[in-house]
């Protein structure tokens, strides 16, 4: 553990993973440049190696290092949303590895916003001189499990396969705490893969586009059942969750504060907004899993804003666990 980004940003260069605080969940950071360390991470996770990670960059001028083509639309969202919660597939160049893509002819580009995250890439391209240097990282958790939004879920998830010399980044709790949107930027319109606190209304706004349908790029990682904590979770109304049978102990409830929690039941999280349920949702999650919950109710947020992000990870959670 360390609190020092230099000293992150060392690591990295000598080829360690670093765990790294970003402003949607933690990240497990390699160097983008080198298929050994690319290797360390899929072998960490326990991720198949077709499923692409996300190259990190300092700022928007990285993007036409990795892209062989940038869309006037995709450089608008970059304007607009970076650094920020946003992710944009384009066509790669010769720079993006097949350990980085999973062999697509896609690369996957974002700049997180945390301010620790930012420090290790301002780092790494001073030690550099290369002003694209990119840390390829994904979420910091085991393979589809729940994302990390502290330090400590990152240590409870991976203490056993880092080693001496990796590192986990301090950065406190994730401000957003769902991963970043993913627009795939190949097509003639930008098209959600991921949902996430980047809407598809801010999306339309900022290109003064509709957003289309994927045009081919796939988000593997956008399985049925990815995000499961171990716990069952049903997705529930907040009529249906009123009527359910009361004494039932190791029953959790995730729902807006302004919705009762039925007698008997454990409330995980009583988040006021639609915002602050996005934050709490994995370690509500996370929560149940350490009080051995069986089963998790969960009513979600309205549609709007990150809304979406949170309906979508809660039914890939429903669907696996
Ligand atoms: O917020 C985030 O995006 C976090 C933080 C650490 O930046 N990262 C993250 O990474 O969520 P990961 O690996 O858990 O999810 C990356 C997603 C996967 O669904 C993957 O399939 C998709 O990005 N992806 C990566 N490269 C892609 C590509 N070339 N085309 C389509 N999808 C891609
Ligand atoms: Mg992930």
């Amino acid at each position: 553990m360390t609190v020092d980004p230099r000293e992150a940003a060392d690591a990295l260069l000598a080829g360690r993973l670093v765990a790294l605080p970003t402003e949607t969940v933690y990240g497990l950071g390699a160097r983008a440049d080198s298929p050994h360390a690319l290797a360390r991470v899929y072998a960490a996770k326990g991720r198949p190696a077709d499923h692409p990670l996300i190259v990190h960059v300092r700022d928007a001028s990285a993007l036409a290092a990795w892209a062989a083509d940038v869309p006037a639309y995709a450089a608008s969202l970059a304007g607009a949303f970076w650094p920020g919660p946003l992710t944009l597939v384009v066509r790669r160049s010769a720079r993006a590895l097949d350990a980085v893509t999973g062999g697509q002819d896609t690369v996957a580009i974002r700049v997180p916003a945390h301010p620790a995250a930012r420090a290790v890439l301002d780092a790494l391209v001073e030690s550099t001189g290369d002003a694209a240097f990119g840390v390829a990282a994904p979420s910091a958790n085991r393979f589809g499990r729940v994302s990390p939004t502290t330090s400590a879920h990152v240590v409870s998830e991976l203490a056993d396969v880092l080693t001496e010399g990796d590192l986990v980044l301090e950065g406190g709790a994730s401000e957003v705490g769902v991963e970043s949107t993913i627009v795939d930027c190949t097509g003639a319109l930008p098209a959600v893969l991921r949902p996430g606190r980047v809407s598809v209304a801010d999306i339309e706004r900022a290109t003064g586009l509709a957003t289309g349908e994927p045009s081919g790029a796939r988000a593997p990682g956008t399985l049925a059942s990815h995000y499961a904590p171990q716990a069952s979770v049903r997705i529930i109304d907040t009529a249906t969750l009123a009527l359910a049978p009361a004494a039932d102990a190791m029953v959790g409830v995730l729902a807006l504060a302004g919705v009762p929690t039925p007698s008997g039941h454990v409330r995980l999280s009583a988040p006021e907004t639609t915002d602050d349920y996005a934050r709490v949702l994995y370690a509500a999650l996370r929560e149940a899993d350490a009080l051995g919950l069986a089963e998790v109710l969960a009513v979600p947020p309205p549609a709007g804003g990150i809304g979406a992000a949170v309906a979508d990870r809660l039914s890939r959670a429903a669907a696996g666990g």
